[in-house]
């Protein structure tokens, strides 16, 4: 068969798809950048599979354009760039990379949640512009961590592992989700709902799976529930956040400060976010380690094998078209 990857991968990963024999030709987009739409038809127009990345939207329409598309392997644990729906109507399987990222992913908002909170990135811009004179009662103070109240919105397997983090912190540990979780117990986390969540936190944190029921699931009414000596944190989806309304929030000192690891439309930004100090900004890393991004391959080549093999797919997200 052949497959068709829309980036690079890591080079572990890409000496797989290389070498492997049950792949017939292999397309690779090996510049550094995310392909147009008129690459990305060309390429699914070619190819029996794609390797896709969750900047390529891969539609409906683009679907319609190979009525022979074999499997669509998204090299992410999430899927909204890809119309699911349309996918089983046309009985493409889709899979994903669930469970290699979701520590990798825990400890990066564990860094956002302690640097925002000893607001390490002002610091460190503070040294560099030589601004440093002598130690003061008053430089720089941020807010405890340990103690506090941390609240996790959605518990799946991100905010549970931010759980963990958080125990040994000493931290109080609330959640929200659409249901209670029989595994909350094992970190002495409370269910509650998410109003109440936001109102008694001094962190919150987002996980929920995106769709349009987490869209904007934080706005404006949300940030005014939180204290304004309360932080957010998110690194499952931009527009979970609607950014305007968060921007308005940290520019009235309503919210202490946000530290975000995804963007409403990336990669842009909110215009005004970047001129806030109250605000650590990364590029979308959350699962970014050699370790992580190399098994997240793996499981896509496994799916890619898997499915040119006739064998059971690892992790298929609409398996009802199996
Ligand atoms: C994912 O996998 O969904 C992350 O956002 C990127 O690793």
């Amino acid at each position: 068969m052949k497959v068709f990857v829309t980036r690079l991968l890591p080079d572990t990963v890409m000496g797989r798809l290389e070498l492997s024999k049950e792949i017939s030709e292999l397309r690779v987009n090996r510049e550094d950048r995310p392909l147009t739409r008129k690459e990305l038809e060309d390429g699914i127009g070619w190819c029996d599979i794609i390797l896709s990345q969750l900047v390529d939207t891969i539609d409906s329409s683009l679907m319609n354009i190979n009525p022979e598309l074999k499997l669509i392997a998204n090299y992410a644990v999430g899927f909204n760039n890809i119309d699911v729906a349309a996918a089983t109507e046309k009985k493409i399987p889709v899979t994903n990379t669930p469970g290699v990222l979701t520590e990798t992913t825990a400890d990066l908002t564990w860094a956002l949640l302690m640097g925002i909170s000893r607001r390490i990135v002002e610091a460190d811009n503070f040294m560099r512009s030589g601004k440093y004179e002598a130690w003061s009662p008053t430089l720089l103070m941020g807010s405890d961590v340990h103690s506090k109240t941390l609240g996790i919105i959605g518990f799946g397997r991100i905010g549970f592992a931010l759980a963990k983090r958080a125990q040994g912190f000493g931290m109080n540990i609330l959640y929200s989700d659409v249901e209670e979780k029989s595994f909350a117990s094992e970190v002495n986390a409370t269910y509650m709902d998410m109003y109440s969540l936001l109102k008694q936190s001094d962190f919150v944190s987002l996980h929920p799976f995106y769709d349009e029921k987490s869209h904007h699931l934080i706005s404006e009414r949300e940030l005014k529930v939180m204290k304004p000596t309360s932080y957010l944190i998110n690194v499952s989806r931009g527009p979970v956040i609607d950014e305007k309304a968060l921007v308005n929030a940290l520019s009235n000192d309503e919210i202490a400060g946000a530290a975000l690891d995804v963007f409403e439309n990336e990669p842009d930004m909110e215009p005004g976010l970047t001129d806030l100090d109250n605000v650590i900004i990364v590029p979308h890393i959350g699962s970014a380690t050699l370790d992580t991004r190399t098994a997240m391959g793996n499981i896509a080549v496994e799916n890619i094998l898997a499915k040119i093999n006739n064998s059971d797919l690892p992790s298929c997200v609409n398996p009802e078209v199996l």
